[in-house]
């Protein structure tokens, strides 16, 4: 993590919108571990972006312990660091009205994310959809949260944050107020792809199930799934072979390196000339080592919902305790009158 002059801090955040897959754990989850034994961190269910579309409330409430859950089976230790329901924290929804009046309309129409969610419709796109970015710069801002660990699709949201910061900083003259935080998606994991394109991001929304490997798979459909993965004709590449022309094979080396802790050339290495009948039950093998223990320590902690709760909203009240006096400067910067 590079210096700043703000204390480090790391903030990040998944939404409760779907099951989790294995995009979600190397692009994020598995960094929340390892972060929380060097900084202060705040995991935060971020359950007010996922109602920017259409949510069951019940189907919520589930949801959002299911992500506690996978943070909670991927080693994240709530004595260690904080992880709370976005919601139950009223810092997230005042700033990012404050942040509103200072970002601009035309950053926040560049937004690759929207156009993609939003699909052809637009105008029946909920106007929280359009301006869920500037929700996501406040969760960050909220804390002063210097380091933001997120998969790659998440960059230009983070450079947006990053947009806010300044301008906040620059229009109230406190410069150095917030922090200009950082996106941290180095290593293979940062962008995984969909088994069957390997051209799509690996997604909760992608309609094929086969697509993905979901947090939530056994060991069966793991191996089936790695079975039926899109590849080619040829066989696994030689070492500094271009793999331009070969998204599906380059995407399948990527997951194996993020798994198994070794570089991609020693992966290349490792399986140089073998055909695909040979790699993908290595691969499968890997997902399953690494996935099960997961998947069954999540299913344990789903088995006492009341535990969750309870340290979701005894994370909740830490994450005030933060927030709010962060919060009493900016009305005060603002002047808003009794700040
Ligand atoms: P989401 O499921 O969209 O809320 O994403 C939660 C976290 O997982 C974010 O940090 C994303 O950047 C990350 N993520 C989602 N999909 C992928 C993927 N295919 N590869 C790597 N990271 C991902
Ligand atoms: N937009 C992120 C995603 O779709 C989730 C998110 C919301 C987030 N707020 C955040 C990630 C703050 C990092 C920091 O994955």
């Amino acid at each position: 993590m590079s210096k700043t002059s703000h204390t480090p801090r790391v903030f990040s955040g998944v939404q409760p919108s779907g099951a989790m897959h294995l995009g979600n754990y190397l692009g994020a989850l598995k960094k929340f571990a390892i972060l929380q034994h060097e900084h202060e961190c705040l995991y935060c269910i971020v359950d007010l972006h996922a109602i920017t579309v259409w949510q069951d409330p019940t189907v919520l409430k589930q949801q959002t312990r299911e992500i506690a859950a996978a943070y909670l089976a991927s080693g994240v230790d709530p004595k260690k660091a904080i992880i709370y329901p976005q919601s139950n924290v009223r810092a997230h929804t005042e700033l990012a009205w404050y942040f509103n009046c200072v970002a601009r309309t035309g950053w926040v129409n560049r937004m690759t994310q929207f156009k993609d969610k939003a699909g052809k419709n637009t105008e029946r796109a909920s106007v929280g959809l359009y301006t869920y970015p500037v929700l996501q710069a406040a969760d960050i801002l909220a804390f002063k949260a210097t380091h933001v660990p997120v998969g790659e699709d998440q960059k230009q949201h983070l450079e947006l944050s990053r947009d806010i910061a300044q301008k906040f900083n620059n229009d109230f003259n406190v410069p150095d107020f917030f922090p200009l935080p950082e996106a941290l998606t180095q290593g293979p994991g940062a962008r995984v792809m969909s088994l069957r394109d390997g051209t799509a991001k690996m997604s909760k929304s992608d309609p094929s199930d086969n697509s993905r490997i979901n947090l939530t798979d056994n060991a069966d459909i793991i191996v089936k799934k790695f079975k039926k993965a899109k590849t080619d004709m040829g066989v696994m590449p030689a070492p500094g072979e271009d793999l331009s022309e070969r998204p599906e094979v380059d995407n399948l080396i990527s997951i194996y390196s993020a798994l198994s802790e070794m570089n991609r050339k020693q992966v290349v290495a490792q399986f140089e000339g073998q055909g695909f009948g040979v790699f993908k039950p290595a691969l499968a093998d890997l997902a399953v080592e690494k996935l099960a223990p997961i998947t069954l320590l999540m299913s344990r902690y789903l088995s006492d919902p009341d535990e969750i709760d309870r340290i979701l909203l005894a994370g909740a009240e830490k994450a005030a305790e933060i927030s709010e006096p962060i919060m009493r400067d900016v009305r005060k910067i603002i002047g808003f009158l009794g700040a």
